[in-house]
Parts: structure tokens; C-alpha cells; sequence
């Protein structure tokens, strides 16, 4: 008699705020369903290739950008639909522009331009300073008019937040109110998250996961290794 495989339970949301909890409140993670911790699964796998890296971590990030899209305020806009009658909605407040850190973020402007159509764009290069060990800023290059934009910042890896204060400190030397800018991200780890918020606690951060901390040489745990050469080198 043919033996009966036993049901497989149905999938359950995968809970890993147990990493940070409670959440500073200014942290938004996106839900964390199965699908979501499947596309996680795959682009955090060494065997994964470069193409599929980059169509399921390109998934991850248009989540994201939406997310962040969420935490936008809207202002009651009323409009006529073409049966002649009006619509009580409501549009964006403000204007936006994305800033990727380099190399990495850059990876983040497709996701954005994708459901922003003609977004605005800035960029910014930080890296460690040999003498300091302190990240220092090499380039930046932003919308003359930033400082009246709300402004997505982009960069995958939240590892020690390190790069991503400067790049904050340097928006708001150019004028950005620190609860202009929303952080997003697709990995963050607990110390890293509890270091910017503690130092930038008006600003949203919304991330994919929060992993489990850092080795020895900052990489995230279990993380996926080296975003930028996971997407740029084969
Ligand atoms: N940057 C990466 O690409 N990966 C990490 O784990 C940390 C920072």
C-alpha cells in the first residue's frame, strides 16, 4: 500500500524582530511574510547567481521603495473622475528626490525610478579615512533644491551606520531637516539600527530584515555578503 506523505504545515510569517525588540519606533520593517523571507533566502545564498541576485534583490527593493512611499505625508485633494463626479483624495505633500551612497545604493535608483517616474536623483561617496578610521566624505552631488525636498536615502547594508550618519550629517549641512529623510535598506543589523536611531531619532528608517549583528570585519550576520560585488561582479 502506497504510504501518504505527511501534510506540510502552511507557511508562518517569519518573526525576526525577536532580534530587536521592541523596535525604536522609528524603525519600520516590511512585513515579514514567508515570501518575503523566501526572496531573502535566495539572495542571501552563495549558490545564487549574479542574474538571479539581481531580479530577487531588485524585488526586495521596489518593496521597499513603496514602503518608504508610505511614510510620505499627503495633504486632501479633491479631483473629477470622467463620470463628472469628485473625488475626495488625497496627493503628496512635498517634492522627493532619492540619494544613493555610493557604490552599493546605486543599486537602489532603478527600484526608485521604477514607481517615481523622473525622481531627481543625488549621490554621495563616503569612505573610511586612513588616518581617522572616521568615514569621510569624497563626493556628493545633489538637486540644487534639496533642502525643500524629502529625501529617500539609499543604501542596502545598515552595518555599523558608519557611512549612513555622514551621509545624513551631510544632507542636513545642506539644509534637510533630519524628519525629511527617510533611511531605507535592505539589511540592517541591531547595533547598527540602535546607533543612528539613538543618534538620529526623528528620522524614519525602514528596512527588509534586521539580521543578527556583525563579525570581526563588519560584515552583517548572517547578512549575503558583499552587496556591491553580488551585484557588480560575476
Ligand atoms: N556592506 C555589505 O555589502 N555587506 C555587509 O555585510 C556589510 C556592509
Amino acid at each position: 500500500m502506497a504510504t501518504v506523505p505527511a501534510p506540510v504545515p502552511p507557511p508562518q510569517p517569519a518573526t525576526n524582530q525577536a532580534q530587536m525588540n521592541p523596535l525604536p519606533p522609528s524603525v519600520f520593517t516590511l512585513p515579514q511574510t514567508a515570501q518575503l523571507e523566501a526572496l531573502y533566502t535566495i539572495i542571501r545564498s552563495k549558490e545564487t547567481s549574479r542574474g538571479d541576485f539581481l531580479f530577487y534583490s531588485d524585488r526586495i527593493i521596489r518593496l521597499l521603495v513603496e514602503e518608504g512611499l508610505n511614510h510620505l505625508p499627503v495633504v486632501k485633494k479633491v479631483v473629477e473622475t470622467p463620470t463628472g463626479a469628485t473625488y475626495e483624495g488625497v496627493g503628496f505633500k512635498g517634492k522627493i528626490c532619492g540619494v544613493s551612497i555610493l557604490r552599493a545604493g546605486e543599486a537602489m535608483e532603478a527600484g526608485l525610478r521604477e514607481v517615481c517616474r523622473s525622481v531627481r536623483i543625488g549621490k554621495i561617496l563616503i569612505q573610511r579615512d586612513e588616518e581617522t578610521a572616521l568615514p569621510k566624505l569624497f563626493y556628493s552631488k545633489f538637486p540644487q533644491d534639496i533642502a525643500e525636498r524629502y529625501v529617500l536615502l539609499l543604501d542596502p547594508m545598515l552595518a555599523t551606520g558608519g557611512s549612513a550618519m555622514k551621509a545624513v550629517e551631510v544632507l542636513m549641512d545642506h539644509g534637510v531637516p533630519e524628519d525629511r529623510i527617510i533611511f531605507i535598506n535592505l539589511i540592517a543589523s541591531p547595533e547598527g539600527l540602535r546607533t543612528f536611531c539613538t543618534k538620529y531619532p526623528q528620522l524614519k528608517v525602514i528596512t527588509g530584515w534586521i539580521d543578527l549583528g556583525l563579525n570581526e570585519k563588519a560584515y552583517i550576520i548572517p547578512g549575503l555578503g558583499d552587496f556591491g560585488e553580488r551585484r557588480y561582479c560575476e
